[in-house]
């Protein structure tokens, strides 16, 4: 069957999830025409609420003064713990295992602080050649800090000659050959550049089992693949605000700690705030770390960061999780369908099983990246905001609280004319 702008209407208009659109701003063109905005894996929209709740915290903050420590509506001494119910929920894990605080490289950085404690000939750390560059300069310098040599120390692993995903087991391949050299396994839990999503369950099973620790940068999930980090063997994992969770521009992050490692006499940087919140305002000179992952918090945490978080999770809440990843498999599928039928030069180079990919699809137009580059030039100019990563692929994104099939069809129709076009 043929699809039409008609099919993605009738689509839409049977979502239940549609109208949550309107809770969310629309970009629109510089000339003021519709955007088509597909590009949430990067920088997720503001959701209406946002405004709200930041207006509410900066009046709260003009009549309060410091007593809105106490008094704010919530008050900000634990504005934040209120974050991690939902956070938890989302992430699929206990509240007590979820801190909401600082930006993605540095939670990695007081992750791999406390998780990667080389020892004797296990040293090694397990990252994939494309990793995110944050990642890669976050697991090198602590290579260095500890005065091993990232030339021999950090173990890449690549994608197979000719191919452009990784395989599972190659990774366990890796863990079997050298698992006694490896401290630590960093993986992602979606692919920046691919989309693809890992069964992360089944590499930390692997990395555990050789006898190395495995934390998850989740950057590209949260909020976009449920995944049950409670049944999982993940030692850590953190993340970002800004992509899925909408939270805003440079938004607040989060941490992940598994409770088997509550505690332990673990090594920790710490400060003031991840003190035990009941003894924390006597100032004693002895830290004691407060319960589960809020131990690891450093800071005061900013309310005004946090604030548009809160607005952007009761829309997760609203929606539910499974109700929004349904959606989100059923977008991915349209897209396919109709690039099949109308842009069969495009190739997805995301993994097509449902459960290996989430909302992002990646695409190559051409052997020629200079093809592809006019082509995404091209639809930019005509209103899709998408993104492109070097050096030839074009990432675009349904977000399933604020697309609709309609989107899809109209990128897709948008795409082929700029095929035509270049
Ligand atoms: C996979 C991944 N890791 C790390 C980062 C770095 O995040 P931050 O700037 O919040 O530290 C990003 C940012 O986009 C990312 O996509």
């Amino acid at each position: 069957m043929v699809l039409t702008r008609e099919n993605a209407r009738e689509r839409d208009a049977a979502d239940p999830l549609a109208p949550l659109r309107e809770r969310f701003a629309m970009p629109r063109m510089a000339q003021g025409g519709r955007c088509i905005y597909l590009c949430g894996h990067s920088l997720g929209l503001m959701p209406l609420a946002a405004r709200q709740r930041l207006a509410e915290a900066l009046e709260d903050w003009e009549r309060l003064g410091v007593l809105g420590h106490e008094g704010a509506r919530p008050p900000w001494i634990n504005y934040h713990e209120a974050l991690a119910a939902p956070t938890a929920e989302l992430l699929g894990c206990r509240t007590d295992e979820v801190v909401v605080m600082n930006s993605l490289t540095v939670n990695l950085q007081l992750m791999l602080a406390s998780f990667y404690r080389p020892a004797g000939a296990r040293r090694r750390i397990l990252i994939e050649a494309s990793a995110f560059p944050s990642d890669r300069y976050a697991v090198r310098s602590h290579l260095q800090w500890h005065g091993c040599d990232p030339r021999e120390d950090l173990l890449e692993l690549a994608p197979r000659a000719g191919e452009e995903l990784i395989r599972e087991e190659d990774l366990e391949a890796t863990l079997e050959r050298c698992g006694e050299q490896i401290a630590l396994v960093l993986w992602p839990g979606v692919q920046y550049l691919t989309g693809q999503a890992f069964d992360l369950a089944r590499i930390g099973r692997a990395a555990h089992a050789a006898g190395a620790l495995v934390g998850f940068d989740l950057a590209h999930s949260a909020g976009n693949m449920p995944f049950p980090l409670r049944a999982s063997p993940a030692d850590f994992a953190v993340w970002c605000g800004y992509k899925y969770l909408n939270a805003g521009p440079g938004a607040i992050g989060g941490c992940f700690i598994h409770r088997r490692h509550f505690g332990e006499e673990r090594p920790r940087l710490v400060g003031w705030w991840g003190h035990d919140p009941a003894t924390r305002f006597d100032m004693p000179h002895d830290f004691r770390a407060a319960a589960g992952a809020a131990g690891y918090q450093l800071s005061n945490q900013s309310v005004l960061a946090a604030a548009p978080l809160a607005a952007s999770l009761a829309l997760f809440q609203e929606a539910g999780v499974q109700r929004l990843r349904d959606k989100s498999v059923a977008l991915s599928a349209f897209f396919e369908q109709l690039g099949a039928q109308r842009t069969p030069q495009v190739r997805v180079i995301t993994p097509r099983e449902h459960g290996a990919r989430g909302a992002q699809l990646s695409l190559r137009v051409s052997p020629d990246p200079a093809r592809a580059r006019r082509v995404f030039d091209w639809v930019r100019a005509h209103g899709v905001v998408c993104d492109w990563r070097a050096p030839d692929v074009i990432r675009v994104a349904a977000a399933p609280l604020y697309n609709g099939f309609v989107d899809v069809f109209d990128f897709v129709e948008c795409l082929e004319a700029a095929l035509r076009a270049t």
